[in-house]
């Protein structure tokens, strides 16, 4: 065979993105409940263009952690000092140089289930396994980390380290203070590292205050990860970071062998790591004016999907951009999302593509205009009622 591994024989196109192309092409407007970039959807801090015009932009002044000032001023707003930090294009190529860094092919890492589907592929490019370990939901409660079957996969795979998406997505669930410490213990008992993906950690809905970063985190080797797509919805900015941390030999002899990594690629460009302490400026307002949004469209889910003896329940969002639905499953996940797209020209993620035990999930994503995310949640609604009515003259027929 002339490729690698690395991809999957499966690189073609899913039958739900195939058809929002084709309807797309149609010239048809799609309500798109999955969208999750922010620049489609209104979200942008003020003034980038002004922070990106300073002279300074176009000197390359090459440094393999990235540009000090950068790096200063993120330590001034996470905490540590500049060195610990480590600028990238994004928060995905940084997973990939911690990757690099810490696994051989063949070795394992442990991610959440369910979880954000990129890990296949993060993973799969690298030539290392995702083995997932279980969050369990119970109502109204919300999730949890199932700590045992986390041990007992890092005990049968051997794994180099514990992915940690703080919160979760697309289950909007923070690592407790508990479950934080647990995996700290875990992974220091065992040898392994957390890498902890904090891009949705400031957009907190429902989270009581039982959460806290990885961030400097000393107990274990410890890699948190956060970047601008998320922090100031500026995808496009491609600049992503993590800070290192643990106990002093182990963080000292990371850094200089990411450095050694990150000096291969020097990735992070120049107008984006300049501009960055201007926009770390804007991040508070950006960050509050984009949790209003997710709280009003996940009080408007609650609205559309409640009601007395309704059998649809939007679970418990405690942050992140996304909310999960489960609804009456008259037909599968995937035929639902076909048909909702068919024939109310919505497009909504089933709960497969992130791994959800079971049927019977659909995916919101919480940052669309507040106008949109109602006018398609009451055409989901609809189209799901519509099929329980089917279904109910189909037993009286019979
Ligand atoms: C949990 C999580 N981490 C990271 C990313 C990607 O961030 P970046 O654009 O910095 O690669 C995403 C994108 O949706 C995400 O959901």
């Amino acid at each position: 065979m002339r490729f690698s591994r690395r991809l999957g024989s499966d690189t073609g196109q899913n039958a739900l993105s195939a058809l929002l192309e084709r309807l797309a092409a149609d010239g048809e407007t799609i309500l798109n409940l999955s969208d999750s970039n922010p620049t489609r959807c209104g979200l942008s801090p003020g003034g980038v263009l002004e922070a990106l015009s300073d002279p300074a932009c176009l000197r390359y002044r090459p440094d393999p952690r990235g540009l000090e000032s950068a790096r200063l001023a993120l330590a001034g707003r996470f905490g540590g000092d500049a060195g610990s930090y480590f600028l990238s294009a994004s928060t995905s190529e940084a997973y990939s140089w911690v990757f690099k860094l810490l696994c051989d092919p063949g070795d394992s890492l442990l991610v959440p289930k369910p979880g954000y589907p990129l890990f296949d592929s993060l993973a799969g490019l690298e030539a290392v396994r995702a083995v997932p370990y279980r969050l369990e939901y119970s109502h109204p409660g919300g999730w949890a980390i199932d700590m045992d079957d986390l041990a007992a996969a890092a005990e049968a795979s051997g794994a180099k380290a514990v992915v940690v998406i703080n919160p979760n997505n697309p289950t909007g669930s923070y690592a407790s203070r508990a479950e934080r410490s647990a995996i700290v213990d875990t992974c220091a008992e065992r040898g392994m590292a957390v890498i902890a993906d904090e891009v949705f950690y400031p957009y907190a809905i429902e989270a009581g205050d039982s959460r806290s970063r990885f961030g400097g985190e000393d107990g274990c080797l410890t890699f948190s990860l956060d970047g601008l797509s998320k922090l100031l919805c500026l995808p496009q900015m491609k600049l992503g970071w993590m800070r290192v941390s643990g106990p002093r030999g182990e963080a000292d002899e990371a850094g200089s062998r990411l450095e050694h990594i990150a000096d291969t690629y020097l990735s992070a460009g120049a107008p984006a790591m300049n501009a960055l302490p201007a926009l770390l400026g804007k991040a508070d307002a950006l960050v509050a004016s984009v949790r209003e949004r997710l709280s009003a469209n996940l009080a408007s889910a609650r609205s559309v999907f409640g009601g007395d003896g309704s059998p649809y329940r939007v679970l418990r969002c405690d942050g992140g951009w996304t909310a999960l639905l489960e609804y009456p499953r008259y037909d599968s996940e995937e035929r639902t999302a076909l048909g909702l797209l068919r024939e109310e020209l919505v497009a909504v993620q089933p709960g497969y593509f992130f791994d959800m035990e079971r049927d019977g999930y659909l995916a919101l994503s919480l940052i669309l205009d507040p106008v949109v995310f109602a006018e398609a949640a009451r055409r989901v609604r609809r189209y799901i009622d519509a099929l329980s009515l089917v279904r109910t003259a189909h037993r009286v027929v019979s």
